[in-house]
């Protein structure tokens, strides 16, 4: 306990002296708010590994048939259970606290739960979408769910829905294995981490890529850079010499400690 508040303390030293500093985010920070992470000891993908295989081959079906894709989407259900009644957690809360305070420039997250701009968090780029919006596959045009009536497609057999902008197929948001980032999304993340300087990598196992390339262009760059874990346990990052190091506990708790800390220095 002793060392979690010393390596709190000197977290928040190095987001005082940060010039530009970001946050990216994995599951583990919404395990608090009841949607299960993919690979911690509870996760779906840990549970149930024929669900991880399924998931794989989604894309590809998706590609090969939309319409049986969104057809089948009406009789199965999300692995991550019930998202949409699920608030923030004292983790999300502290990151949109410290950029509001100006800590904090931005956030990657790889979750798809929408947690964060509930929160509050403003500059926000979520790499693998959102569970709760669509996107055109042709030009990525994003669209709220509301705005398709899915059940009357269904009904009328107009599956899958298509772009009213420039008519071509319609997907949900979250990026699926295998599916590629969208454009946009990766120039961004990859310009956010072009010019931080202090990186917070919080609840997540660092081993999805293209994300997990984050920390690891960070530190091949060349330039001064502090990067720090936050998560239950630890994480290739660490062994692979790519976090300076790592705060092992829950964000919940973690990060609202170095919103005070932070706080406290700065009086
Ligand atoms: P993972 O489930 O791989 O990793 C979550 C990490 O958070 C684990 O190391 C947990 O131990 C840790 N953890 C859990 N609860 C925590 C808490 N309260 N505080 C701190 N740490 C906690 O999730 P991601 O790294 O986000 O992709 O997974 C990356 C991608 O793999 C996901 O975006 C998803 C998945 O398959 C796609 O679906 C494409």
């Amino acid at each position: 306990m002793q060392e979690q508040r010393e390596l709190i303390s000197r977290a928040a030293r190095c987001l005082l002296a940060a010039r530009y500093a970001i946050a990216l985010t994995g599951a583990g920070i919404s395990t608090e708010s009841g949607i299960p992470d993919f690979r911690g000891p509870s996760g779906v993908w840990t549970k149930d590994p024929e669900a991880e295989r399924r998931a794989y081959a989604s894309y590809d079906r998706f590609v090969a048939d939309p319409k049986g894709w969104w057809e089948d989407r009406f009789f199965g259900k999300s692995v991550l259970g019930e998202v949409a009644s699920a608030s923030p957690n004292a983790g999300h809360l502290a990151l949109a606290e410290l950029e509001q305070i100006g800590l904090l420039k931005c956030v990657i997250t790889q979750n798809v739960d929408g947690l964060d701009e509930k929160a509050g968090t403003r500059r926000l780029i979520e790499y693998h979408g959102n569970i709760h919006k669509l996107r055109c596959m042709a030009c990525d045009t994003r669209f709220a769910m509301e705005d398709y009536d899915m059940a009357k497609l269904l009904e009328e057999d107009m599956l899958p829905p298509k772009c009213t902008g420039c008519g071509g197929v319609v997907k949900t948001d979250g990026v699926m294995f295998g599916e590629p980032i969208p454009q946009k999304v990766a120039l961004e993340s990859d310009e956010e981490t072009r010019k931080c300087d202090l990186m917070l990598i919080c609840g997540t196992s660092a081993v999805v890529y293209p994300f997990a390339y984050l920390p690891h262009s960070a530190r091949s760059s060349g330039k001064a850079i502090t990067i720090v874990e936050i998560n239950a346990e630890p994480t290739p990052l660490g062994s692979e010499g790519i976090s300076d190091f790592l705060i092992q506990g829950k964000t919940g708790e973690v990060l609202p400690a170095l919103v005070a800390e932070v706080k406290r220095l700065r009086k």
